[in-house]
């Protein structure tokens, strides 16, 4: 869910709404807001896209000054009307959003039924203005800090109190918040591309921190009440990074931005004469770094499967044993872990609940944490021991791309850092990989550029009903992804195998016409490929077949071929992608879907 408030002198309605259309992403299955009109709290909202509630709200000219507002993923209780935040406590004179779980909302909501309290939704937010209520005795963060006592779980949340006009109290347990400073004004936003539009400054809170705004000051406490003197933390990238130029959706716009992507992850990461990675943020000593064990990655999503790619490369070129996990999984399986494991995490948003409690999980085992995530200072960033940044830049489409080829740049990076210190690839090796890195940019630009023969696949395939894809070893990790895109943005139902095992039970999926994606890039396994493509063509499906320039057998197998210019076969993955995003993209456009926010799903997900 996405969160914003404001306090000023300016009309809030608009501010708030601007606000939470940059929020989208975080959730859009209903949206609200509460301002304070002559001393009373007026709530707004209603199920369905923000666009609905800017809509209703177009004629409307309150003078409202202070206000938060909500846009949500739902967790507790179906996207409705009631379900939307703001919720309000019985006098309506506390309104409250939240974002995160509170775990024994089921008792405390029994508690207040016994006192008297009367629910409307069935969220588990709405106990929380019936406890500032309860607690209330004058001082809004006398309540606050009461109700923070009584709640277990996860919380972002702000409090709007009619009684307390102009003073916002929010706090932050897991879920992320921060704090935009203006001038006679401040704001409040679970990210900061809702603050771009007003300020560059910030305070980002910590776990355990309430932020008090007024229009004039921002006070920050901690959890035992001190308050806290906060860094300010700048904004350097540019608002414009995070809208549309000019393409018709923030996807198509990501996909085409990844050859910068590309460069900008790569940018002072290698030594002058590409003999080496230059990795400073790994201060790992290089002893340590040669007497690892093992190697885990944790992650979910589309950073999961950046992780898979990772456990190719790593065995391959630093023959480090590396298991690879779920991070909702990881957590509660006792992983087999001790100082001389590495984890890695793998964040886009450096938010996500369950990588964060992976995260956690993994110190508290007493490993090191690497942490590869694209949001400077966010939680993950800020938690683990080490980070290295993807530089992908504002990711808005819930669809990851750019994200997920500079994931794949960081683990190249880091395997061959890995491969240098402990000696298991010579310096030709190494030179030749980095070599090719370099040039993974201008090859994704070739890819891009011929983006026009994907439309016509999708024009031709748009109504499959399934849609297979297979690979061997990367171009196994690589299928996942593939697959797991056409899934999330087009509905169709999608699998993905490795290609050997097809014949093991899936093939009975495979009748005529069924399109199959089937990947080919390593070189190794090629034949062994070409003969499980020709298992699906001899049960009439229809072949997609992905390979580099110059393996023209497969053009007498397949249906259709599509090519990316040669490299080395472990880097791969970061071309093969590309088609892949393009066709799940030009497929769920045929299919009139709505690209950047499909269905059920947000691009951060704050809640385990
Ligand atoms: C959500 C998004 C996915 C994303 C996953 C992990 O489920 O819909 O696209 O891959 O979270 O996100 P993260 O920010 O941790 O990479």
């Amino acid at each position: 869910c996405g969160i914003v408030g404001y306090t000023g002198p300016r009309r809030a309605v608009p501010i708030l709404l601007g606000g939470l259309a940059k929020l989208e992403y975080r959730g859009y299955d209903s949206a609200g807001i509460a301002v304070l009109e002559d001393g009373v709290i007026k709530v707004h909202k209603q199920a369905g896209k923000l666009a609905g509630l800017a809509e209703k709200l177009q004629g409307y000219n309150g003078q409202a000054r202070t206000g938060i507002g909500h846009t949500r993923w739902a967790t507790h209780g179906r996207p409705s009307d009631t379900n939307a935040h703001p919720h309000i406590d019985c006098s309506g004179r506390f309104a409250v959003v939240h974002n995160g779980i509170i775990e024994n909302y089921l008792e405390l909501r029994e508690w207040l039924g016994s006192q008297g309290h009367q629910f409307t939704s069935e969220t588990d937010t709405e106990v929380l203005p019936h406890l500032v209520e309860h607690f209330y005795r004058g001082d809004l963060v006398e309540a606050v800090c009461r109700v923070v006592e009584h709640i277990r779980g996860s919380y972002a949340m702000v409090v709007l109190s009619a009684d307390e006009p102009e003073k916002l109290v929010a706090v932050r347990q897991d879920s992320p918040l921060v704090v935009g400073l203006g001038q006679g004004e401040n704001f409040l936003a679970s990210d900061i591309p809702a603050l771009l539009a007003h300020t560059r400054r910030t305070y980002i809170l910590d776990d355990g921190e309430m932020a008090v705004l007024t229009p004039e000051e921002v006070r920050i406490f901690n959890r035992s009440g001190e308050p806290v003197e906060k860094r300010v933390f700048e904004v350097k990238w540019e608002a414009a990074q995070a809208e549309k130029n000019g393409f018709a959706h923030f996807m198509l716009k990501e996909i085409h931005e990844q050859p910068r992507a590309l460069r900008d992850t790569l940018k002072g990461r290698l030594a002058g004469d590409d003999s080496a990675v230059v990795l400073k943020e790994l201060e790992i000593d290089d002893q340590k770094l040669r007497s690892l064990r093992k190697i885990f990655i944790t992650a979910c999503g589309t950073a999961y499967h950046a992780g898979l790619v990772g456990k190719y490369v790593i065995e391959q070129l630093a023959r480090v044993p590396v298991e690879v996990d779920i991070a909702s999984e990881f957590r509660y399986r006792q992983p087999l872990i001790d100082e001389d494991t590495l984890v890695i995490v793998i964040s886009q948003s450096g938010e996500t609940a369950d990588t964060l409690a992976a995260l956690r999980e993994a110190r508290r085992l007493g490993a090191p944490v690497l942490a590869v995530t694209n949001v400077v200072d966010s939680s993950i960033a800020r938690e683990a021991d080490h980070v290295l940044y993807t530089w992908a830049g504002p990711e808005i489409a819930v669809a990851s791309t750019k994200a997920y080829t500079t994931q794949l740049v960081a683990m190249y990076l880091i395997a061959l850092h890995l491969a240098a210190v402990r000696g298991t690839i010579t310096l030709e090796e190494r030179r030749a990989i980095i070599k090719e890195l370099k040039q993974l940019d201008s090859r994704a630009e070739l890819i891009l550029g011929n983006g026009h023969l994907i439309k016509d696949l999708a024009r031709i395939y748009g109504r499959a009903e399934d849609v297979f894809f297979i690979g061997r070893g990367l171009d196994h990790a690589v299928a996942l992804e593939g697959s797991l895109k056409l899934k999330e943005i087009s509905y169709i139902h999608a699998e993905a195998y490795a290609a050997g095992e097809l014949k093991h039970g899936t093939l009975a999926l495979i009748e005529k016409g069924v399109p199959v994606v089937a990947l080919a890039t390593q070189k190794n396994l090629f034949e062994k490929t070409l003969s499980n493509i020709k298992e699906v063509k001899a049960r009439d499906a229809t072949v997609i077949a992905l390979a580099m320039e110059g393996q023209k057998e497969l053009e007498k197998v397949a249906d259709h071929v599509l090519y990316i210019p040669p490299t080395n076969p472990v880097l791969a993955p970061v071309l093969a992608v590309i088609p892949l995003q393009l066709l799940a993209y030009q497929m769920a456009v045929v299919r009139g879907c709505d690209v950047d926010q499909p269905r059920n799903l947000a691009k951060s997900v704050t809640v385990e």
